[in-house]
């Protein structure tokens, strides 16, 4: 059988990529999905660390919490399990501040989104597209660094993702993390993490919680079928086993060439010229 065709995988929704995996129906109705207060909305653009993140934040919960499925996947459906759930909500989403539904802004539920060195996600995310079926083929890394800087990728352009969410980075019920500071202190970060969600974690309890939640430990128990692998936090997949490849910091030096890091520079400082990133 051939591979299906770039249409047949993707649709554009308000000038943005998605897959057909979210339905233009769900993604019309997302504006009046009915936020709960005690909401928690886990955010990113694809391969920032939402998969560290959300397990991290699994373990910091005593109580019953559900890791949902993505506000954006499947169809109108998954809006109605969304409200029939009666355990708090811990909700991911890859959708940009302004495609997210108003209520969640109105009621003001608290909000992480996890960014990463677009340069590590250029490359995270061109492995992805190589492995999972749900994207369209992509030929070489070059191919794909020119669509992924164009923003003709899923979930649109890195750089208007991270801008829509940084105009609203001193708003009180956002909280933003950057994986590279996971990587380099992984307890001082979840120790944030508690303080914002108001949890009352010890300090031995959380190193514990880093320890289970270190690449080689989330890796192994998705092989091991321990973490259920067909369910993600990712809109793009249900397959964990495609979430965890290296886990590592500055592997774009292994993949652009002298050439193509003076374009990402040149584009990187023209976009974010009005950003402290
Ligand atoms: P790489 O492709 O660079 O390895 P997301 O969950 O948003 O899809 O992000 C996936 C990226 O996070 C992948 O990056 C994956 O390896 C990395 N990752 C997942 N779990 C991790 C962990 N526990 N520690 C470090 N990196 C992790």
């Amino acid at each position: 059988m051939s591979n299906p065709t770039e249409a047949e995988l993707i649709h554009i929704f308000k000038g943005i990529p998605f897959t057909t995996r979210s339905s233009p129906e769900l993604l019309k109705s997302l504006d009046g999905f009915d936020a709960r207060e005690d909401d928690v909305l886990l955010v990113s653009y694809p391969k920032s660390g939402t998969h560290w993140l959300a397990g991290v934040i699994k373990k910091l919960y005593d109580t019953q919490v559900t890791i949902t499925s993505p506000i954006e996947l499947g169809d109108i459906s998954n809006l109605e399990e969304l409200n029939k759930m009666s355990s708090k909500r811990i909700i991911p989403t890859h959708l940009d501040y302004n495609m997210l539904p108003a209520n969640f802004k109105n009621k003001k539920c608290k909000m992480i989104y996890i960014s990463r060195n677009p340069k590590d996600i250029a490359v995270s995310m061109y492995h992805y597209y190589r492995e999972n079926p749900n994207l369209p083929t992509i030929d070489t890394w070059t191919a794909f660094l020119d669509v992924f800087l164009k923003g003709n990728v899923v979930c649109g352009s890195w750089f208007d993702h991270f801008l829509s969410w940084e105009e609203h980075e001193n708003d009180k019920n956002i909280l933003f993390l950057f994986y590279e500071d996971m990587q380099k202190d992984l307890p001082k970060v979840v120790k944030e993490i508690t303080l914002f969600l108001s949890l009352n974690v010890s300090d031995n309890v959380i190193q514990d919680i880093c320890k289970k939640s270190s690449f080689s430990e989330m890796k192994s128990d998705t092989e091991k079928e321990n973490n259920d692998p067909s369910h993600t936090v990712c809109s793009l997949t249900s397959n964990r086993n495609l979430i965890f490849r290296k886990g590592a910091v500055g592997d774009w030096k292994n993949h652009f060439t002298p050439k193509q890091n003076r374009r990402f520079e040149e584009i990187f400082n023209e976009k974010m010229k009005l950003s402290k990133m």
